[in-house]
């Protein structure tokens, strides 16, 4: 045995220091501040990704990656983060820019940010998912509950969910009329199921609707009737669209993700 542990320790000592290195860095990088990212396409980001089968690639400063943020990826690890956030999550679509990147850099810049703060982000959007597809029991719920669960696995904790969805309800009357309540259910089984009844919820005000659908204004009217404790309202109408006069514009999620950190540090 001892000449081969001899002869092997050379070849094997790189690949050892490397697995140290590799846990090292994992330890590091677990988030302190973890954010649950879920809705439908203008939360998984269309920002560049409306012209054509693909993103334009165009990456804003305040959506540029950084050490101190980082994201779960669709195999549940974290990994530095990087746009299109939702790339294998909101599956079968083409993904761009979103809300979280920027998110995540207005927060770190901010004076109230905690000092040496690492920012966890878990994207969950799918494209075109009513809020039907969100309640318990739904596939898109149950990946969200156990996405947010992995988050937490370590020492981070979940600062808040942020909630951009309702396009798609605003196709038929019988959705919209609806929506408040299933809203409200969404968050008091999301609160239950990850044992935290006070669980911030940020919800984006909808600007536009899903195949152009008749009922925008009457989903928002019922977003902004929903009243729980906890629960934040940031209005994306007025925000920039594109030329599909569905998603928000890559500058629009910008400012979008500057009025969602401005929501969360105020409540700090
Ligand atoms: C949304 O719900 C419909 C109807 O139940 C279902 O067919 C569809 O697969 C769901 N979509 C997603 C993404 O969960």
């Amino acid at each position: 045995m001892e000449p081969v542990a001899a002869t092997m320790l050379p070849r094997a000592l790189p690949i050892l220091l490397l697995l140290a290195a590799a846990v090292t860095v994992s330890a590091e990088r677990a988030p302190t501040l973890v954010f649950i990212l879920a809705g439908q396409s203008n939360m998984g980001g269309r920002g560049g990704a409306t012209v054509g089968d693909r993103w334009d690639g165009v990456v804003p400063p305040e959506c540029a990656p950084s050490p101190r943020t980082l994201r779960l990826s669709p195999s549940l690890r974290w990994e530095e983060a990087r746009e299109p956030l939702h790339a294998g999550v909101d599956i079968g679509n083409v993904v761009g820019v979103g809300p979280g990147m920027p998110f995540a850099h207005a927060l770190l810049r901010s004076p109230a940010c905690p000092r040496g703060a690492v920012v966890g982000l878990v994207p969950c959007a799918q494209g075109g998912t009513p809020i039907v597809n969100w309640t318990r029991g739904s596939e898109m719920y149950e990946r969200m509950v156990t996405r947010a669960r992995v988050a937490v696995a370590g020492t981070g904790r979940i600062a808040a969910l942020l909630w951009f969805q309702g396009e798609a309800d605003a196709m038929r009357r019988e959705d919209a009329v609806a929506y408040a309540g299933r809203m409200e259910a969404f968050v008091r089984d999301v609160r239950r199921d990850l044992a935290m009844p006070n669980l911030l919820v940020i919800q984006v005000g909808i600007a536009t609707a899903q195949n152009q659908g008749k009922w925008l204004d009457l989903v928002r009217k019922q977003q902004r009737a929903v009243r729980m404790p906890n629960l934040k309202y940031v209005d994306a109408m007025g925000l920039p669209l594109a030329n599909d006069i569905t998603h928000l514009t890559t500058q629009a999620q910008v400012r979008l993700g500057k009025m969602l950190a401005d929501a969360y540090i105020a409540t700090l």
